[in-house]
């Protein structure tokens, strides 16, 4: 089946466990899928990826972190995303456009127009059939991001280490982009306990055609 589904959200929303369970769950019910992410979905997207989230790069310019995401996209698109979608397999995509949007947009103030250019050239104009926007206060998910850097010892720190009314901006950005969208998009509260969420979103995948086994 030929779908491509991403998931959104800000630090901390618990959007890669939740991927990680909807590719479990579809896998059980016998549906090839592809679970990627962004940025850093190719082997080319995992150098780009580095310099964009080491704490220590924080010299890096507004313009050429867009510049860096929209690299990434644009060899994630032609190497995995659309290779996968041509095999008629499910795309379940860590973080897509609309993160540039928030982040870059929302969060850093860059030009929307000039965003939404660049992201039509990086992706040929590709459009997620569904988004789930998992959605959460954005202390309770700094805490749990800055949290889970520390327990990994993780040096991917640059955007957490951005002020509280960044991430409220992006949060804020991702709730107006819900609206203008709202068929494609889909808002969950991600304080919800894990297994909870998980089903919500499950209902979601089975009105898409994706029976029960
Ligand atoms: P993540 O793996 O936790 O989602 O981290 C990726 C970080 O990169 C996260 O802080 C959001 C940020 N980001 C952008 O700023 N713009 C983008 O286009 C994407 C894909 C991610």
């Amino acid at each position: 089946m030929r779908l491509f589904l991403t998931f959104e959200g800000g630090e901390g929303s618990g959007k890669t466990t939740q991927i990680h369970l909807l590719a479990e769950a579809l896998k059980k019910r016998g549906f090839p899928c592809l679970l990627t992410r962004e940025p850093g979905g190719t082997e080319i997207g995992a150098e780009i990826r580095r310099i964009l989230l080491d704490g220590k790069n924080h010299r890096l310019s507004p313009l050429s972190e867009l510049m860096l995401y929209a690299a990434d996209r644009a060899q994630h698109i032609e190497e995995t995303i659309a290779p996968a979608l041509a095999e008629n397999r499910i795309v379940l995509c860590d973080r897509f456009t609309d993160a540039t949007v928030a982040y870059q947009g929302f969060g850093r103030h860059l030009d929307l127009k000039l965003i939404t250019e660049l992201n039509q050239l990086a992706t040929g104009g590709l459009k997620p059939n569904r988004t789930f926007l998992l959605d959460l206060p954005v202390e309770i998910g700094l805490a749990r991001a800055t949290a889970r850097l520390e327990r990994q010892k993780s040096s991917e720190g640059r955007f957490e280490a951005e002020a509280l009314a960044f991430h409220e901006k992006v949060r804020q950005g991702y709730l107006r982009l819900a609206r203008e969208e709202p068929e494609r998009f889909r808002v969950f509260d991600a304080t919800m306990e894990i297994e909870a969420l998980h089903g919500k979103i499950l209902e979601e995948i089975e009105s898409l055609g994706i029976k029960k086994p």
